[in-house]
């Protein structure tokens, strides 16, 4: 008699081994014969009166492991039918709904003009060069031959980072000519265009982050007049070809004699009035010849080589093509503002 019922428990251990349940209902059917309420293991336990003494503990041990090895194929097969796509979630997927629209990126105004400046600049032969955003004050003011006591590094102006009195962020993108002309031989004729911080108050009109593409030729008998025509072409390539640019002598520490350009825009919208402030006139450089101060700080002879460098403000040139009123509309990322712009560049 109870070798029946060893037999039957048995038969039921092989069946629960292979069973193979190949959709989400049959692996359910296999749950409630052997898992659920009126399992058909449970009947097995009432057998236990019939079993003699000596052989319950013996007996209970099997029943155990059939419940255990029906749990474990269960949670088995359970997984496997949930990674891969069962016949019923199929039958669920509606083919004919159509598809939502979908959100194409557009690109940012600000890497608009970059990439315009940079296709202007590359097609005349400047190379693009890159470089760190966290810079040390030697090549930021040293090299560029700002002394120590100059205004510009002032801490109201430089973000200087944590417990350092070297470390900081670029203020301005010569820190890359720096970079460069201290491990290149000339000649050297880059575009850089990057990131810069100053530490000043955010408003419609200033942002303490902006961008500016940095150019720097540097050769044997690079005069001023070559640095004019360059920035005559990009002036053209930019606004226009019957754009008219202006040179005001101007002050930096790293170029002499040092000038800035602007381009008329004119004064007969509004937009170009408030950009001017109503002189017709638009500020888009500064730039000047490398002094030769900074040559030699870089390790260049002054005598021998002489060179011209420009600074460009990319958010200005932004908000004046695409008529943008608020600088702090191109850090804000909303996507309402950047969705309005298709990509040229
Ligand atoms: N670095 C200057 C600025 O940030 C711009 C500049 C670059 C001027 C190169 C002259 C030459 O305003």
């Amino acid at each position: 008699m109870s070798e029946q019922i060893f037999e039957k428990v048995k038969e039921v251990l092989s069946q629960i081994q292979e069973a193979q349940p190949a959709s989400p209902e049959e692996l359910e059917a296999f749950r409630i014969k052997y898992l659920g309420s009126k399992n058909s293991i449970k009947p097995l336990f009432a057998e236990m009166r019939n079993i003699p003494n000596e052989q319950k503990k013996e007996f209970g041990q099997k029943l155990n492991e059939l419940k255990k090895t029906a749990e474990a194929k269960f949670a088995q097969l359970k997984d496997g039918l949930g990674s891969t796509t069962s016949k019923s979630s199929a039958q669920a997927i509606d083919m004919t709904v159509p598809v939502g629209s979908l959100d194409i990126g557009s690109r940012h105004p600000v890497s608009l003009v970059l990439n315009h400046m940079i296709d202007v600049f590359t097609r005349i032969g400047f190379s693009v060069a890159e470089d760190r955003e966290i810079e040390d004050d030697w090549h930021n003011f040293t090299a560029m031959n700002t002394p120590e006591h100059h205004p510009a590094r002032d801490m109201q102006d430089t973000f200087y980072l944590k417990d350092s009195t070297s470390m900081l962020l670029r203020t301005h993108t010569s820190s890359v000519q720096a970079r460069m002309m201290t491990a290149h031989e000339p000649p050297i004729r880059i575009i850089a265009p990057g990131r810069v911080f100053r530490n000043e108050t955010i408003s419609a009109r200033s942002h303490c982050q902006f961008h500016q593409v940095e150019g720097l030729y540097v050769d044997e008998g690079v005069s001023f007049a070559d640095m004019k025509q360059t920035l005559l072409y990009f002036a053209k390539e930019m606004y226009g070809a019957e754009t008219d640019i202006r040179l005001r002598p101007s002050y930096f520490p790293f170029t002499e004699p040092s000038a800035e350009m602007d381009v008329w825009l004119g004064t007969e919208t509004e937009t170009t009035r408030k950009l001017t402030k109503g002189t017709g006139w638009l500020e888009v450089l500064g730039c000047g010849m490398v002094d030769p101060n900074v040559l030699e700080n870089c390790g260049i002879d002054s005598k021998k080589y002489s060179g011209y460098a420009f600074g460009i403000g990319i958010e200005r040139s932004a908000m004046q093509k695409y008529n943008i009123s608020d600088i702090r509309m191109l850090f804000e990322n909303d996507t309402r503002f950047l969705s309005q712009f298709t990509a040229a560049f």
